[in-house]
Order: structure tokens, then sequence, then C-alpha cells
């Protein structure tokens, strides 16, 4: 995690970087700091604990300025959050640095520098590297060759940038495991974790591979491979714009993207099914072809997208008739597995530079997996260059570090990839065409639940002095409960779990009583009367139950029991429409209890280490 921001021009870049750093305060929001040359040649650096606004105060109240400069935006991992351990960090006030990532073998480095001499004055990971830069360019008085001879040392992942003294026209540039793009503009460059933060400045976009250094100077820029051989890196452009990534009439950004939802999974099914059927276009001729032969599914993935995971491996089964494995990404690439080499191997992320994931990934190929497919929002993403095939989800950017919008486009994207390998097993034209229909009424079905929201904010209201909940859905609907539990606990801070509903009486059954919230998704399914019954277990134990229920679901009225109805969903599609009232659920919660809705405590939204 944390964010990086660069910047080279004629012009006082202050305001450049500061802007950069609030839009990727998602990546880590615990402090943040700049450093610039000034045009006296010296190293000017302002930091603080807290958020960028907390910097920008501080540099309002302490100016500085300079036309070369880094700055960044920390999510802790090495060190408390504070001023000492913000970045940039400084060697001899000479060489200033940013780092987004985590050095493995920062203890042995410390040693060795104390050892030399070295004062530290943070507990971070990241100051080893300013040291070693510093020392090598002192012999050298040529920074690229310091930070190339630097990251040879160095275990672990990096995307850095460094500036020098006595030189404010150049940046160096350099990316292992952690993302890192630069901008280009007219006679200005920029560096990046990611591209929203340049939006507005840089025009065209180069994404450095890993193991990539670049010599950026207001003379041009020189980009060399971890073999020091110079490459030539291709420039991209950017569809998104400024405006793209505004709150609007909306109050928080998880607000936005959750009424986004009906519009944004439209994008993801447009052009991509025509006629009742999943069009061949949608993943290509090879990969359909790859598609025949492939006999098993293994999902990997974190958080919300492990929960899109879990939905999908029911329709696999269910739907398709393949067999499909899930496991968390932190969890499947430290343990051996007995591999089928015939199975598709299917991450999913909406960042696409989950550490993990990535890692999982980047192990599948050795592990004997026939074939790779990802499905992400960021096309310019690392998962998405790694892999053999992607499907984008064309969400749009999520800001909210609670994934909303990108789960439901991940399901439909899910969908998608369940007919096409599902037409070589169970699925028949006429059940392509009726999950084709389902899938296409899907942006009025979620407008309609959306119309729940003022009714949401009312359940809302019972939450607030909770400090737990539980959460129940079965079949398909329990990922959804599970995603419905993490999306509350972290927006609200409230302890939620999920479980099946028919596993309370084998333990959780014991933490009902009269205050202890449980919310029920009960789709008009086959398990309804065994999710019912279920739900008297719990009534007669003076739990109180909001139930999110199909209108043709019959619920006696009942002291206790609070059902919101939701219209008529057709069965495939449930899980998608049924998450969303979860999701604003969550969100009224947050708002009540005043917590910091789009940038939760302790989280951050592209988790890039591991
Ligand atoms: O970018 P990814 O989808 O790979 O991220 C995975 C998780 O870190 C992410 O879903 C996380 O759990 C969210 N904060 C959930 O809201």
């Amino acid at each position: 995690m944390c964010g990086i921001v660069g910047a080279l021009a004629r012009r006082d870049i202050t305001a450049v970087l500061i802007q950069g750093l609030q839009r990727l305060e998602y990546r880590g929001y615990d402090s943040a700091g700049v450093a610039v040359i000034d045009n006296k040649g010296d190293i000017q650096s302002r930091k603080t604990q807290g958020k960028v606004k907390n910097l920008e105060l501080l540099i309002g109240a302490e100016p500085l300025s300079g036309s070369c400069g880094i700055s960044h935006t920390r999510w802790a991992t090495h060190g408390v959050p504070s001023e000492e351990n913000a970045h940039p960090h400084v060697c001899n006030d000479e060489i200033a640095l940013v780092h987004n990532g985590i050095i493995e073998n920062h203890e042995v480095l410390r040693k060795q520098q104390l050892a030399a001499g070295h004062t530290f004055d943070s507990e971070t990971d990241t100051e080893v590297i300013v040291h070693a830069v510093h020392d090598y360019w002192k012999d050298s008085n040529n920074l690229l060759e310091a930070v190339q001879k630097t990251i040879q040392n160095l275990e672990g992942a990096y995307a850095l940038g460094v500036v020098e003294t006595a030189n404010n026209k150049r940046i160096i540039a350099a990316r292992k495991g952690s993302p890192l793009v630069i901008g280009i503009a007219e006679g200005e460059y920029f560096i990046a974790s990611d591209v929203f933060a340049l939006l507005g400045e840089a025009t065209q976009f180069i994404y450095l591979e890993d193991g990539d250094i670049a010599d950026i100077s207001l003379d041009g820029l020189v980009i060399y491979d971890e073999t020091g051989r110079q490459v030539t890196r291709a420039i991209n452009e950017t569809e998104l714009k400024a405006d793209n990534i505004g709150l609007g009439r909306y109050q928080h950004y998880m607000q936005k993207e959750i009424f986004e939802q009906a519009a944004v999974i439209r994008n993801t099914f447009q052009g991509r099914i025509g006629g009742g059927r999943l069009l061949d276009s949608c993943f290509g001729e090879e990969a359909n072809e790859a598609f025949k032969t492939i006999e098993e599914v293994q999902i990997v993935a974190c958080g919300t997208s492990f929960h899109a995971g879990l939905v999908a491996k029911y329709w696999f089964e269910s739907i398709a008739g393949i067999p499909c494995h899930i496991e968390v990404a932190s969890e499947f690439r430290y343990r051996p597995h007995i591999v089928n080499q015939k199975t598709l191997f299917v991450t999913i992320s909406q960042s696409g530079e989950t550490a993990d994931t990535l890692a999982a990934l980047q192990a599948s190929a050795e592990l004997g997996y026939a074939h790779t497919l990802s499905i992400c929002n960021v096309p310019e993403s690392s998962l998405v260059r790694l892999s053999e095939w992607h499907l984008m989800t064309n969400a749009g950017p999520e800001i909210g570090v609670a994934s909303t919008k990108a789960f439901t486009t991940q399901l439909v994207a899910l969908l998608l990839l369940v007919v096409a390998i599902g037409r070589q097993h169970k699925i028949n034209q006429q059940a392509e065409t009726d999950i084709i229909r389902q899938l296409e009424s899907l942006p009025e079905k979620v407008a309609e639940v959306l119309r729940l929201d003022k009714e949401i904010l009312n359940v809302a209201k019972a939450f607030d002095n909770k400090h737990n909940a539980l959460f129940l859905g079965r079949g398909e609907q329990y990922p959804v409960a599970m995603e419905g539990a993490l999306k509350l606990k972290e927006v609200s801070y409230i302890h939620a779990e999920a479980y099946p509903a028919g596993e309370l009486k084998h333990g959780p059954l014991a933490l009902v009583d009269e205050n202890m919230p449980i919310v029920a998704v009960a789709p008009n399914n086959d398990l309804l009367e065994k999710l019912k019954s279920n739900l008297q277990e719990i009534q007669a134990r003076g739990g109180q139950l909001y139930v999110f229920a199909d209108k043709r679901a019959s619920f006696e009225q009942a002291e206790g029991l609070t059902i919101i109805r939701v219209s008529e969903i057709d069965d495939v599609i449930a899980p998608i429409i049924y998450t969303i009232p979860l999701q604003l659920l969550a969100y009224h919660v947050a708002v009540i209890k005043g917590t910091d809705v789009d940038q939760p405590r302790n989280l951050a939204k592209s988790v890039t280490v591991e």
C-alpha cells in the first residue's frame, strides 16, 4: 500500500504533489509527506501524521516550492503512524526517497548500516534504502548508478522515487512488485502509484515493468530493465477523466459507488452478450478453444473479491457442472497443491495489484495450471498484464475503501465465464438464453432494490449502539452474508460474523439474545423453508431479526422480526441483488456512527504488501 507521487517540471510542482496524494489517499492515510529540491539546490521537506489535509495545512503554514519533488501517503507496516516514520526519508540532507512496498531484509541492512556509522530517524524498513543510495552516491556522484546498485541488495517489494540535492532536474524511479506509472506532458514528467494521481497533469503514461528503473530528467526519459539494458516501454493514453473521480451529488464515495451499480453492471455485460447468447468475442477465440479442454476451475482472490469467487463456485458447480475450487490468495500461495493440469486458474481483483493474488498467479505456472484468466477492474494493472486472458469488470474507478460496485460487477463477469465454460458442460442453449435474460434484467432490478434506501436507513438506526451482529444465508447466499458482514465491520467497526443459517445450532446460537441483531437474506429459492426454520430458532431465543426477503416469501409477523421486502428476483442473479441492501445497511450504520466511511481506520484500498 502507500501512494507515491513525483514531479519534474519548469514550474513549482508542490500543488501537483499534494493533489496527487489526495487522489492516492485510498492507498493509505496515516501520515503524509513531501520533499522538493528548491532553487538553491537544497531539500525542503514537510511531513505530518494523519491525512493529506494535515500536510496541506502544514504547507500552508510553512510553504515550500520547487520544480522537482516527491511525495508519499503512508499505510504503516513497520513503525507506528508518526511524523518520524512518514516519508520522504532523507539521508544527510542530500538524498530524499519515497517507497511503497516492504523491504524484507531491512533488519540485516540496518545492522550493517548502524555498524558503518549511519543513524536512523525512523522505525521504517524504508530508511535503509535511502542510506544505501547515499553510500553509493557519495562514491560515484551518480544517482542512477547509486539506485541501481542499491536495489540489487533489496529483498521484497518496492516502488521508489528518489531525488538528490544540487540537481533539481532529475528523478530516479524504480519498481519491483509494487506498481509505478510515469506520466508525460509537454516538457514535464511525473511518477505515481497509479494514473488517478496524474489526471489533468499528464496525457501519456508508461507502466514500468517489474525490475525497471527510470532515469527521468528534463532532457528526457531513459528506462533500463533489471539486467541494466536500455528498453522501450509502450506509451499509453487513458480514458479516465479527473471528473470521473469526483463525488458528484453524493456524500461519500461508498454511497456514490453503491448507487452507480445499475449503470456499471450494464457496462460489464454490454457488448459481450446479444441475441440471448454470450458473444464469442467476450473471451476471444483462443480462450474459447481452451475452455473446451478445461475440466476444473481454481479461483484465488482476497477479501470481497474472494466472496465473489465463493458465489461463482456455486454457479460453476450447479449451473455449469464443472468442479470449482476456491481459496484466499494468502493461503493458496503457501501450501502444496495437487493440480489437475486441465484447470483454468482464475484470479479476481478490483485493483489488480493485491500482492497475495499476484503472487498466487505467478506461482500458478510452476504449479502446472493449464491457463490463467483474471477478472479485474483496472486495465493497466499488474494482474491483467500477467494473466493469459482477462475480462475487465468496467466498473470505473472505485475509491471507497469498502468494495461495493467492484463486487457486483465481478459477479456479472464471473457469470459470463460460467456460461462460456458451462457451454462445454451442462449449459444448453435454453439455459444460456435464460441466464442472459436474467443478466439483461439486472440494471432494472438493481434500480428497484436501491429504492429501499430509506427503509434501510431506518433499520440501520437499530445498529447504532450494537457491538456485534450476525449475518445468515444459505447456499449461494452464504457468501452474500459473508460480504454483508465484511462491509459492516469495515465501515462501522461493529464485529460481524456470517454463518450458513443451518450451522447456527452447532455453536453460534449461544450468542443470540435480545441485544444481537441478526441479518438474513431470504430469496425465494429451494432453501427458503429451511432458512425459515433456522430463523424461528433465533426468534425463540429473543434475537432481533432483520430479514431481506423476496416479496413472494411468506413470513408471519412476530415480535423482534423486521422484514424488508425485495422485489421478485430470478434465482441466478439473486446473489447480485441481495448484496446491495447489505451494502446500504453497512453504509447507513457507518454514517450514523460517524465513522470515516470512505477511509476506515487501519485499512487501505490496494493491499500491495503481503
Ligand atoms: O483489489 P482487490 O479486489 O484484490 O482487493 C482485495 C481486498 O483487499 C478487498 O476486497 C478488501 O477486502 C476490501 N476492503 C473489501 O471491501
